[in-house]
Parts: structure tokens; sequence; C-alpha cells
């Protein structure tokens, strides 16, 4: 079997076994990155998501040989408890972390819409995270948290290009 290599959270990770593997399956089970979740495993709740080359994709769809010779990024490499990202502060003091599901999806969804520089328009926010779902609470929080980490971003930049 061919071997692949994947650049993980900026480790060089190599997989041999079937190349037809989701990702999700061989982050989570060969890797222990445990933070990536399964919801529906269907591509409909974003639960799963990971970014693949700094976007978003839902790792239950995608053969893990989709992604050999790419860039692939967890919620690990976000913060971890003893710091965190700034997003993640946001999603705290905010009230947007909620259950252990749905909340590394959403977060890795919010990561990439902070890095490109979105908007702090609620409408927009709600957009860009249309793909994931949350069954049992409102959106609301998890809006007001990507506008705070937005703003936060927004604040830093400006400082340093003082
Ligand atoms: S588990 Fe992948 S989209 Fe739901
Ligand atoms: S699915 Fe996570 S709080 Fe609802």
């Amino acid at each position: 079997m061919k071997r692949l290599s994947l650049r993980v959270n900026g480790t060089l990770q190599r997989y041999d076994g079937p190349p037809f593997t989701r990702l999700i399956d061989v982050l989570r089970e060969d890797w222990g990155l445990t933070g990536t979740k399964e919801g529906c495993g269907e591509g409909e709740c974003g639960a799963c998501t990971v970014l693949l080359d700094g976007k978003p994709v839902n790792s239950c769809l995608i053969p893990v040989c989709h992604a050999a010779g790419r860039k692939v990024q967890t919620v690990e490499a976000l913060g971890t408890p003893g710091k965190l990202a700034a997003l993640q502060e946001a999603f705290l003091t905010e009230g947007g972390a909620q259950c252990g599901i749905c909340t590394p999806g959403m977060l890795m969804t919010a990561w990439a819409y902070v890095k490109k520089g979105g908007s702090d328009d609620p409408g927009a926010i709600r957009r860009e995270l249309a793909g994931n779902l949350c069954r049992c609470t409102g959106y609301q929080h998890i809006v007001n948290s990507v506008a705070s980490a937005v703003r936060k971003q927004r604040r830093s930049r400006a400082a340093k290009r003082r």
C-alpha cells in the first residue's frame, strides 16, 4: 500500500493504511486527534470540520488520500487548555462554547473566517456558519463570539500598524 504524507498541525504524518479511509477516522484513530468529532457522518452537520489548506471541510466526507501532500489543521492546533487562542477566549466569554460535539467544528469554521478577515456583521457570520449545526441551542452566542474575535483581531492589527 502506498504510504501517504500529510502535514497535520505542523507535523509531517505518514499513513499507510487503506487510502479511502475517511480523514476523520485517521485523525482520531491513527493519530489520536480526538478533538475532531463525528455527528452525522454524512456531510450535513459540520461537527467534523477541519481545515484543509486553510479551508473548512467535512472530514467525514474526505478520503485520507485526498489530503495527501496537503496541510490539515484540527482544533488541537488552535490552542490548549492552558493557552487558549483568542477565538477560544471569545467563545468562552461570550457563551459560544456549547457541547463538545458541535463546538470544535464551529471553532474551525470560525477560525478560517476570522483569519481571512471576515466581518463582524451577524448576517455574514451566520451565513459562514450555515454548515455547522447545533440541534439543541440557539446560535446567537456563537455569532457574538465570532464577532468579538473579529473585532479583537481588527484592534490588534490596527495597533500593529501604529
Ligand atoms: S460528521 Fe461530518 S458533517 Fe456531520
Ligand atoms: S449540538 Fe452542540 S450544543 Fe447543540
